[in-house]
């Protein structure tokens, strides 16, 4: 795919990741279109950027929208994450595995050659894996949420080899970012950032020596352009991990404070969170990543925290 300009669709397209991706593409001269279950609010709406407010479970408002935009490059980023997958299982399923499906049937519609650009996840490797990840790694999820992640996977390999979609599957590992969920208990070093801004104490939920693989979410945004206008034939994989670097909680809260040195914290371990990142591996292999489209992620720790707290400035 060259870097003329394309038309693009991104499902989630008012989330976390999704807002920052469409600031980016929107640079090199993008028309894009975010599709989302939520309304962003005015001020979480990027200029020049068409929102839909519509379910992706929708079928018929999801092939109306790919009939009239006919999108080139599909970013699908639309998900119940982990925790509300767990809490509602079929809704997940119908989320992130039936919507899922649907898109891929229908992405080639109206558009026969498509680029779709999906992220797995980390956590679609299960416990026991060790610390640092082969990227060929059995995949062999312990929740719902990796468990559609996995299968949306094969799904999007399947109509790559059977239909030639051109599918390409990026898998990133922990994303520090300032607009993290609040409800994604993972997320406590993100959350930090954003206490430590609006100068309030945070109690981190882990030991200071928990950490793992972790990427800043801007090197991610720039990830997810740089694969989805790869060349084809430089692409050896179907699906690539990511890895930028890992910090720990006390990492964390050094680098804060050396950027906000009034900011308080504490750290009160819970079990669950300690036990969802206490076996996580401190690297995923990202060496094909490197090899075939150039990945080398640019934010350092304390990159993160001075850009985060920017990032933060301008969003208020
Ligand atoms: N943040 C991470 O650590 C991480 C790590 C690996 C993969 N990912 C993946 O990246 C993608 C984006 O993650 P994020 O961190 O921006 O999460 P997010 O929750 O901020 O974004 C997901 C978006 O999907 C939307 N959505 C949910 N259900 C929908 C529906 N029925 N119809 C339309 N939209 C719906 C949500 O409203 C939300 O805006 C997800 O697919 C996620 O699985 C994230």
């Amino acid at each position: 795919m060259s870097q003329s300009s394309k038309t693009i669709l991104i499902t989630g397209g008012a989330g976390n990741i999704a807002r920052l991706l469409a600031k980016r593409l929107l640079q090199d001269g993008h028309a894009i279109t975010c599709l989302d279950i939520v309304e962003p609010s005015l001020a979480d709406k990027v200029e020049n950027v068409e929102y839909e407010t519509a379910d992706i479970c929708d079928e018929s408002r999801l092939e109306s929208l790919l009939d009239s935009r006919k999108p080139d490059l599909i970013f699908h980023l639309a998900s119940l994450l982990s925790g509300s997958s767990e809490v509602d299982r079929r809704r997940a399923f119908q989320i992130n595995a039936i919507a899922s499906f649907n898109l891929l049937e229908l992405s080639q519609k109206h558009n026969p050659s498509p680029t779709v650009v999906f992220p797995g996840t980390g956590a679609s490797y299960g416990s026991g894996v060790p610390s640092e990840l082969p990227e060929t790694y059995e995949q062999w999820p312990e929740n719902i949420y990796g468990a559609t992640k996995v299968a949306v996977e094969r799904l999007g390999v399947y109509y790559k080899l059977k239909h030639g979609l051109d599918f390409r599957c990026l898998r990133p590992p922990l994303v520090l970012s300032p607009f993290a969920p609040q409800s994604a208990l993972t997320a406590y070093a993100s959350h930090a950032y954003v206490a430590a801004f609006n100068g309030k104490p945070f109690s981190f939920p882990v030991a200071p020596d928990i950490g793992m693989s972790t990427i800043y979410i801007q090197d991610l945004v720039e990830g997810f352009v740089q694969l989805a206008f790869a060349p084809k034939e430089s692409l050896k994989q179907h699906a690539y991990n990511l890895h930028a670097f890992c910090p720990s909680a006390q990492e964390v809260a050094d680098s804060i404070k050396r950027h906000r040195p009034d900011f308080e914290y504490t750290f009160k371990p819970n079990e669950i969170v300690e036990s969802m990142l206490r076996p996580a591996p401190n690297k995923f292999q990202d060496d094909s990543a490197r090899r075939d489209w150039g990945w080398n992620p640019r934010f350092e720790l304390d990159d993160c925290t001075r850009d985060i707290f920017e990032l933060l400035k301008n969003t208020q």
